[in-house]
């Protein structure tokens, strides 16, 4: 089941399963915008990056223009990961510098705006949350959200690492992609 999920998101993605794990988002990936902000003395770096590739299944076109263009992503209880595959390279981040990246993502106001096929990168330390979102209509994605998923994460993969990547259902309305890892 899992092996399958990582095939189908290698080829949704455009990748080969190789180069899967280290890109998450395509070798060809854009930097689109970078902001920052500090917390508690730390930097966390957010990213935009393009995810070209990530829409190769084309539904662009059959966007139902009468749905909401932009889809809330902020109960991550009710859409949890459907598989997890976990990393075991031997770049990992650390739990704390984990933690402390949830703990400052919780800590945001306002909820990330996320378009199609793009990915926010949230760095903190050698800690990396990358969301991706595969649907073809903008999600807004809670801070709490990347902690919740990060969570699921490395305690499905405790003990054996700490890096790994969480699969949504891939359903219009929720199909995102999550990796845990380090920069
Ligand atoms: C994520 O951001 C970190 C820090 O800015 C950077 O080193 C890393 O290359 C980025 N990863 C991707 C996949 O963009």
């Amino acid at each position: 089941m899992k092996l399958i999920l990582l095939v189908t998101f290698a080829s949704v993605l455009g990748l080969t399963a190789s180069s899967l794990l280290p890109t998450a988002c395509g070798s060809n990936a854009n930097i689109l915008s970078e902001s920052s902000f500090t917390h508690k003395g730390a930097e966390v770096k957010l990213t935009t990056i393009s995810c070209p590739g990530s829409d190769v299944r084309g539904r662009s076109s059959l966007v139902n223009p009468t749905k909401p263009q932009v889809v809330s992503q902020c109960d991550a209880v009710a859409n949890p990961c459907i598989s997890i595959v976990c990393d075991f390279r031997p770049e990992q981040p650390t739990l704390l510098d984990c933690n402390d990246l949830t703990i400052a993502l919780e800590g945001l106001s306002d909820p990330i705006l996320i378009p199609p096929s793009t990915g926010v990168n949230a760095t903190l330390g050698t800690c990396t949350y990358i969301y991706v979102n595969l649907d073809t209509v903008e999600y807004s994605v809670c801070g709490s959200t990347f902690g919740t998923l990060s969570t699921e994460t490395t305690t499905d993969c405790f003990g054996t690492s700490i890096a790994g990547l969480c699969f949504s259902p891939q359903i219009p309305g929720n199909d995102w992609f999550f990796t845990v890892g380090a920069p």
